[in-house]
């Protein structure tokens, strides 16, 4: 029986129905086996944190010697174990019921496979598990550390005008877009800024924040962002390339809407911890048209100029 904690953290899990949509992503799907083909070696060891159906597992197991699969939400372990049952190779692969928080595998392996990424990287926990992982790996086994799939993500923020009416019913909710098709209902209006650059190797920290300018390319109403996260899966050395998938962009509107003109600076700020909940980013956000602001600041300051030098025109008429 789960205690109420774990089967509240549980709720977060993908449920199985879903992973089907993961299954059927074909740039999601099409990358990773690229990626784990490219860098698993004949006879290698592999862990792969956070499984579920057993798909990047199955990939991996193809060419190596043996595969450990930790994957904590118990209906995915007994479906994985069924799923990878019915596939070629799939006796190399060990699923285990684990935290990919602890866990450790029995021996040293040579690359891990880690897709607990969402966009933002938030909600999911590719963060504090990979860095939780490396510094336990090192203290168990030394260096040096495995290669990681994906080896590399990187964050960008955009900003943009969204249509949030439907049928005249105005909505401007948190919504998810296909990073490789067009988007009527957006427009953007300046370039896409990156904020993160994450090498999943290295030591990182893992608050992910900006305090930046992006200048309007276009005139329009600034009423969100577009977060952008493009995983670098493996890079190939060989041919100077890397194996990307972009995750689902997302849109987060902005509180307060602003009127912007083609050239416009506008400061953006914002901090969250990875992993943290989709509003974590929202609350932390400032959007602020700095040119404007700087024209207010200004004229403000020229009223108290004005102000002063009234002032003491009226103290010298008063002394004479
Ligand atoms: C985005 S899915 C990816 C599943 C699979 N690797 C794939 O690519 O199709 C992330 C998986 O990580 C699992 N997961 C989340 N947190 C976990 C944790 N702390 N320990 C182990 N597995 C976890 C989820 O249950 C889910 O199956």
């Amino acid at each position: 029986m789960q205690n109420k904690f774990e089967s509240l953290e549980l709720g977060q899990f993908i449920p199985l129905h879903y992973h089907h949509n993961m299954l059927n992503d074909n740039n999601r799907m099409k990358g990773f086996k690229e990626a784990i083909n490219l860098v698993v070696k004949p006879g290698a060891k592999v862990l792969e944190l956070g499984g579920g159906t057993g798909v990047q597992s199955f990939f991996a197991a193809q060419k190596a010697q043996k595969v450990y699969c930790v994957e904590r939400n118990p209906e995915l372990v007994s479906a994985a174990r069924s799923f990878l049952a019915k596939n070629i190779n799939g006796d190399k692969i060990e699923v285990i019921q684990a935290d990919a928080l602890h866990y450790l595998p029995p021996e040293p392996v040579d690359v891990v496979i880690c897709e607990m990424l969402h966009t933002g990287l938030l909600r999911e926990k590719q963060m504090p598990v990979i860095d939780s992982f490396k510094k336990r790996y090192l203290e168990k086994f030394g260096g040096p550390l495995p290669i990681f799939v994906p080896e590399a993500s990187i964050q960008a923020v955009q900003p943009i005008e969204q249509n949030f009416y439907f049928e005249n019913f105005y909505a401007p909710t948190i919504l998810f877009q296909d990073p490789y098709a067009i988007h009527e209902r957006s427009k953007s209006l300046g370039n896409p800024e990156v904020f993160q650059l994450l090498s999943y190797a290295d030591p990182f920290n893992q608050t992910c924040h900006w305090d930046g300018e992006i200048i309007m390319a276009e005139n329009g109403q600034l009423n969100a962002l577009r977060l952008i996260t493009k995983n670098i899966l493996a890079v190939n050395m060989l041919t100077y390339s890397t194996i990307d998938w972009h995750t689902q962009y997302i849109i987060f509107p902005l509180f307060v809407p602003l009127k912007v003109t083609k050239g416009d600076h506008v400061s953006i700020r914002f901090s969250y911890q990875g992993g943290a909940p989709l509003n974590a980013l929202s609350n932390s956000l400032q959007v602020c048209l700095r040119n404007k602001l700087a024209s207010v600041l200004q004229s403000a300051s020229e009223t108290l100029h004005c102000s002063s030098n009234l002032q003491s025109k009226i103290a010298e008429t008063a002394n004479v």
